[in-house]
This record gives structure tokens, C-alpha cells and sequence, in this order.
């Protein structure tokens, strides 16, 4: 037994963003350190990604995690006890080995990515380094303050599909520092409020703290972004670019993208042309889930003819899975990962995706779920591993501003030379 041996584990029922029940995990060492994680939820899920583990049955929408907690307090403490914190991929073997099923379904893809997590926050805790600083030394990489992906508008299946896009951001390219980016942010986000209400449309917020979306078409949607990016005394393409989220799993349904706010039916050739058109028309250089996840030959061929200029993530067909990522990479599909910790259930499977798609070349986000907590971790993890790009949700409600906040305390550290602004971006609407 050493100072980081781990000797204690409780598991507690807490709270997310959305009012449902979820797992917080606190790991204690023989030190006498200890760390804590809650596991986020995800609404627009990709099928291959680690499922939660849920109660069922009519309480609290079938969502209680009673079971999770049992997994945790009994086989999941018993593993662990006795292993060493610093060793963390041996903990997410053994987490891994002991769940025995490809998406975590025995254990808990939210017991196995709480307990994962604060094994980490434990670990940091005993070096008495903050978690970036320790993530950074522990793996060798150079420490980075990631451009933030912003949501102004919500939809999809955050906002009641009153939109069938999920996620209009923006982003900042041409900012000199992540304090930066968020004043500028600031400024288009409540001028996009201030319109809406002019417009007498303004439906409060989304789920992720986005302006609920009154549009009667997409693009209503996307020209009302740019007209608050002019609005904050912007010119879009310049220093303020546009990301979008399609989430297009959740429209591909027999073979066929269903936009339902305009009630019109899409094959792939016609998301790809569709989609395509608002690359030429709007200054957008990142678009995340393009075509649905089944759809790889759509994503091919969205990468193919846009990949050159845009971002192409993939979230849902990804699921932060390295061997995914290395497969889409053979086929010709995406050019940057979605690195969410919670759809492949440990931090070790997090960070094997992370790096099969920096040998790629490609393009790193890390990024929150939609059901959140206070929980920022995520922040101290795009940072220590040098992601290009974090994407928490938009600009109101602590589980959100928790997580931009605390990367201005890192920034503080770090210095605004650490700020990855654009670089990561090699999309030809930036001009710089
Ligand atoms: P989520 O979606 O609801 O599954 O967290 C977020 C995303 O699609 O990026
Ligand atoms: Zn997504």
C-alpha cells in the first residue's frame, strides 16, 4: 500500500441539469486525498456509446439510479480498493473487465464514467497539482486553453424539435484569448435575446441555456444568428465564425432525413446539397453529425466534397471510440472527433480516441452532454490534453457557465499565450 492506493469509495444520488437523477462518485486515497465526479447525461445519444444504467419502472420517469449506486458500493469499490490511483489505466481495465459488456450495460456506463473520473480527480489531488496540470505531466502533453464552441440558439431534440438543428454556436476564431472569445460571446448572445424579444418570439431557453428557437424555417434560424453577430458590432467570417450541430441521426429515419419544421422529406444526396448550400451561403467552418450515423456513406461523401474547408465532427457516429475512429478514418468520413468521456464510460477509452485522431491529424472537441452538472472536469481535460476546441452548451445556466468559468481560471495561469485561438481551424471562411 502507497500514499495512492485507493481505500475508500462513496456513491451518492445527485441532481442534473435537467432534474433527473444521476451518480456522483468520491474516491479517497490512503493519503487521506480524495476526488469527486457526477456523470452527465446525453439526449440525442449514438447507439454504440455506453449506456447509463437506469432503474425503470414508473418513479422518477424510470430514470433513478439505484442500481448504479449498488453496482458502485459493492463490485465496483471492491475492485478498486487496493489499486493504485496513478495507475489509471489499470482502474479502467479493471472497471472494464469487471462490466464485461461492450457499452458498460451491466455496471453502468454512469457508475463506470463517475467512478473512471474521480479516480482522476484523486490522482490530481495526491500530486497537488490542478487536474489540467496533472493530466498535462502525466501524459506528456503541452497544456492548451481550447476555443469555445458556443450554442446561441438551441434545438433539436434539446428545444422540443421546434428547430431540427440542434445547435447554432459560434465560435471566435480571431480572439487573442479565452476571456476574450467569452466577451465577444457575451455580446452576440444577448443580442440575439435582445432581437428575438423585439420579434416578440423569445420562449426562454433551451436545454442547454441556448434561446429557445421561434423560427419557422432553419434558415430563419441561421439568419438570425448572423444578424446578432452584426448586431454585437461583428462582420460574420471575421473574427466570429459559425459551428452548427445537425445532430442528423436524429432526423435519418427509413433511409431519410425528416425535417420536420418544414415538413420535408431528404434523401442523403439532397442533406448533402442542402447542407452544402448553407457552407456557401453562411460563414461556417465547423459542422458536427453532417449525415446520421448509419448514413457512412453520406458522411464520406459530405467529407469528400467539404472536408477540404469545413470541420466535419462526428459525435454520434464516433462515440468516442478509437477503433471508430480509425474505421471512418480508412472509409473517408470525418475530419475531427466529438470526445465526450461518458460515451465510452472511462477516462482511458476517452483518451485512446483522443489519440487515434491526433495521429489522424484531425481535429479534437471536447464536449459536454446535454444533461449537465457543476461538475468541470471537462474544462481541466480539453486543457491538459491540448484539444483544439470545448464545447459545453451556450451562455446562461451554471452547468454551462461553470465550465467556461473555469477555464478563465486556467487561462489566468497559463497565460492568453496558451489560448489555442484559430489555429486548429483550417476553414477558408476565417479570414483572420
Ligand atoms: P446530447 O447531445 O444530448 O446527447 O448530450 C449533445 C450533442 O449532440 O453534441
Ligand atoms: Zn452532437
Amino acid at each position: 500500500m502507497t500514499d495512492r492506493t485507493i481505500t475508500g469509495l462513496a456513491a451518492r444520488r445527485v441532481w442534473d441539469s435537467r432534474g433527473h437523477p444521476t451518480v456522483e462518485v468520491e474516491v479517497a486515497l490512503a493519503s487521506g486525498a480524495t476526488g469527486r465526479a457526477i456523470a452527465p447525461a446525453g439526449a440525442s445519444r449514438g447507439s454504440r456509446e455506453a449506456v447509463d444504467l437506469r432503474d425503470g419502472g414508473a418513479k422518477l420517469k424510470g430514470l433513478g439510479v439505484d442500481l448504479a449506486l449498488a453496482n458502485l458500493r459493492g463490485p465496483v469499490a471492491e475492485t478498486l480498493f487496493g489499486m493504485d490511483a496513478v495507475n489509471q489505466s489499470a482502474v479502467d481495465a479493471a472497471l472494464i473487465a469487471l462490466d464485461g459488456t461492450p457499452t458498460k450495460s451491466r455496471i453502468g456506463g454512469n457508475a463506470t464514467v463517475a467512478a473512471s473520473l474521480a479516480v482522476l480527480q484523486a490522482a490530481a489531488a495526491a500530486s497537488h497539482q490542478p487536474l489540467w496540470s496533472h493530466l498535462a505531466a502525466t501524459l506528456g502533453t503541452t497544456p492548451s486553453v481550447p476555443l469555445p464552441e458556443i450554442q446561441i440558439f438551441g434545438g433539436g431534440a434539446h428545444a422540443g424539435r421546434r428547430v431540427d438543428v440542434q445547435d447554432f454556436m459560434v465560435m471566435v476564431p480571431g480572439a487573442t484569448s479565452f476571456a476574450e472569445a467569452l466577451e465577444v460571446t457575451a455580446e452576440i448572445y444577448h443580442a440575439a435575446g435582445a432581437i428575438l424579444a423585439a420579434k416578440g418570439r423569445s420562449g426562454g431557453v433551451a436545454d442547454e441555456g441556448g434561446w429557445w428557437p421561434d423560427f419557422r424555417t432553419n434558415e430563419e434560424a441561421m439568419d438570425t444568428l448572423i444578424e446578432a453577430i452584426t448586431k454585437a458590432g461583428e462582420t460574420p467570417g471575421k473574427r466570429v465564425v459559425i459551428s452548427l450541430d445537425i445532430a442528423a441521426s436524429e432526423l435519418y429515419r427509413d433511409g431519410v432525413y425528416r425535417l420536420g419544421l418544414e415538413k420535408r422529406s431528404l434523401t442523403t444526396d439532397g442533406m448533402c446539397d442542402y447542407l452544402g448550400g448553407w457552407l456557401t451561403q453562411y460563414p461556417i467552418v465547423s459542422i458536427e453529425d453532417p449525415l446520421a450515423e448509419g448514413d457512412t456513406a453520406g458522411l464520406v461523401a459530405f467529407t469528400t466534397t467539404h472536408g477540404n474547408r469545413v470541420q466535419v465532427i462526428g459525435d454520434d457516429a464516433l462515440v468516442t471510440n478509437a477503433d471508430l475512429v480509425r474505421q471512418l478514418a480508412t472509409a473517408g468520413a470525418c475530419n475531427a472527433v466529438l470526445i465526450k468521456v461518458n460515451q465510452t464510460g472511462t477516462v482511458t477509452g476517452a483518451l485512446e480516441a483522443f489519440r487515434a485522431a491526433r495521429a489522424l491529424g484531425w481535429g479534437t472537441i471536447v464536449s459536454a452532454r446535454s444533461g449537465e452538472t457543476e461538475d468541470v472536469a471537462i474544462s481541466h481535460l480539453s486543457t491538459g490534453l491540448g484539444a483544439g476546441q470545448l464545447k459545453v452548451g451556450s451562455f446562461a445556466r451554471s452547468e454551462r457557465m461553470a465550465k467556461w468559468n473555469e477555464c478563465l481560471r486556467i487561462e489566468e495561469v497559463l497565460g492568453p499565450k496558451a489560448f489555442v485561438g484559430g489555429a486548429p481551424l483550417a476553414a477558408t471562411w476565417w479570414q483572420g
